[in-house]
C-alpha cells in the first residue's frame, strides 16, 4: 500500500493487534466492531460465532459484567442481561412476556414508578393488573382460581415497606397455575438474595443503587433462569428498543461490583445499629427493619436471604408535618429519592419516591404521610444515629 496523505492517517484507527494487557478491564466507546475477515463477519451475524457487532446489540463492558452476574448465581445455566436503567429492565421483561388482554398479579408496595408504569401502559396496551397483598397466600389462591394470570409481580424487600414475600411460596402457586414470577431483587441484590434459586423466573435489580454503589451511572439488569428465552426474546427486545446498558455505565458498574461484598456487609451492620436506635425512639410509631426480631418477616428474611440489607423505613408518631421537618433538619443524611450509595440518603415516600401512586392506593398499601425511608451508608454508625436523633428533637 502506498503511503498514506496526512488527512487519511489522522481520520482512522488501524484496528492492529497490540500486546497490551490492561490490569484493569477497559472501557470499549466504540459503537461497531471491525472483524477480521468477511467470512468470520458472516458467522457473527448468523449468530454461529460469538462477536459484538454493533453497541447497541452488545458490548465487551456489558458483557464483562453480565458475566459476573451470572457467576453469581448458585442456580446454573442462568443469563444476565444489562438495561440502560432498572425500569428499561422491567419494562422489557413485561413487553417480552405480556399481551393485550393479559391480567398479572402484582404485589401492592412497591416501587413507586413500577406502579405508575403499570397503570400507565396497562390502560394504553390493554393488560390488566390486579394489585393484592401477596403475603395471604389463601388470597393468592383465590385470585388464581378467579384470574387467568400470565405474571406474578414481587419485590422483595419491597420498597419502602421493608416487607419480605415467601419467593418459594409464591412461585410455587403460580407455577401450578402457569404463571411466570418475577422479582424485583434491588434491595438484596443477588448477593444477599437470589430469587431464581427460590424458583422464581426473572430477577431484576436496578444496578443504579447497591450494585453500583457510588451514585455514579443509571443501569438495570435481568437475570433469567431460560437461557433461551434471555439470549433471543428479551436480548432481542433490548436491541429493537435500544434500551442497552452504555459501555460507561458498565464500566462504573464493573468498579462499583469489585466491593460489593464488603459494602454490603457494612451497610447491614450499620442498618441494624440505626434500626434498634430508632426502635427505643419516643417520635417513632413502627420501625421496618428485617434484622430487627420484631419485625413480622424476621425469620422469612433469615430463611430466605443471607443479610438484612442497607435500607429501612420508619414511621413518625406525627405524620406527615414531623416528616418534612425531619428531612428538614438532618445534615449528615442526604436528602435525595436513590439508595444503595457510600453514603446515608433520607426520602419521604408521600412526598417523593411514591408521590405519582394515587394516595389511596399508597396508603392501602402501608405508604403513610408519616413514613420515612432511609438508606443507611458506610459512616461510622453513630455519626448517624446523632444527625437522626438532634433532627428528631
Ligand atoms: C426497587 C426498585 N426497583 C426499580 C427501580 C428503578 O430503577 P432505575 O431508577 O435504575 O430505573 C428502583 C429505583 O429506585 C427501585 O427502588
Amino acid at each position: 500500500m502506498s503511503k498514506k496523505k496526512t488527512e487519511t492517517l489522522l481520520s482512522r484507527d488501524e484496528p492492529k493487534e497490540r500486546n497490551v494487557h490492561s490490569h484493569i478491564a477497559p472501557l470499549y466507546l466504540s459503537s461497531t466492531y471491525i472483524y477480521p475477515s468477511v467470512d468470520e463477519a458472516q458467522e457473527i451475524f448468523k449468530g454461529r460465532k460469538k462477536g459484538h457487532i454493533y453497541g447497541r446489540w452488545s458490548h465487551p463492558n456489558a458483557e464483562l459484567v453480565e458475566e459476573k452476574l451470572e457467576a453469581m448465581q448458585a442456580k446454573k445455566n442462568t443469563k444476565a442481561l444489562l438495561f440502560s436503567s432498572g425500569m428499561a429492565a422491567i419494562a422489557a421483561v413485561f413487553q417480552a412476556l405480556i399481551k393485550p388482554g393479559d391480567k398479572i398479579l402484582v404485589q401492592g408496595n412497591i416501587y413507586g414508578t413500577t406502579v405508575d408504569y403499570l397503570n400507565h401502559f396497562s390502560a394504553q396496551t390493554g393488560f390488566e393488573s390486579v394489585f393484592a397483598d401477596l403475603k395471604k397466600m389463601n388470597e393468592v389462591e383465590a385470585l388464581f382460581k378467579k384470574h387467568k394470570f400470565k405474571v406474578l409481580y414481587c419485590e422483595t424487600p419491597s420498597n419502602p415497606t421493608i416487607a419480605c414475600y415467601d419467593l418459594e411460596k409464591l412461585s410455587s402457586i403460580a407455577h401450578k397455575n402457569g404463571a411466570k414470577v418475577i422479582v424485583d431483587n434491588t434491595f438484596a441484590t443477588p448477593l444477599l438474595q437470589q430469587p431464581l434459586n427460590l424458583r422464581a423466573d426473572f430477577e431484576i435489580d436496578s444496578s443504579t443503587k447497591f450494585l453500583n454503589g457510588h451514585g455514579t451511572g443509571i443501569s438495570g439488569a435481568v437475570i433469567g433462569a431460560d437461557k433461551n428465552f434471555m439470549e433471543k426474546d428479551l436480548w432481542k427486545i433490548r436491541k429493537l428498543n435500544g434500551s442497552i446498558i452504555s459501555p460507561m455505565d458498565a464500566w462504573l458498574l464493573n468498579l462499583g461490583m469489585k466491593t460489593l461484598s464488603v459494602r454490603m456487609e457494612k451497610h447491614c451492620s450499620n442498618a441494624m445499629k440505626v434500626a434498634e436506635y430508632l426502635s427505643k425512639h419516643k417520635a417513632v410509631k413502627s420501625i421496618n427493619y428485617l434484622g430487627l426480631k420484631s419485625h413480622p418477616d424476621h425469620k422469612l428474611a433469615a430463611k430466605q436471604m443471607c443479610g438484612f440489607g442497607g435500607v429501612l423505613s420508619f414511621e413518625l408518631k406525627d405524620g406527615y408535618k414531623a416528616a418534612l421537618k425531619l428531612m428538614k433538619h438532618v445534615k449528615l443524611c442526604h436528602l435525595t429519592a436513590s439508595l444503595g450509595t457510600t453514603d446515608t440518603l433520607i426520602q419521604h415516600p408521600a412526598s417523593m419516591s411514591h408521590y405519582f401512586v394515587p394516595k389511596k392506593q399508597r396508603e392501602e398499601f402501608g405508604i403513610t404521610d408519616g413514613l420515612v425511608r432511609l438508606s443507611v451508608g458506610l459512616e461510622n454508625a453513630e455519626d448517624i444515629i446523632e444527625d437522626l436523633g438532634r433532627a428528631m428533637r
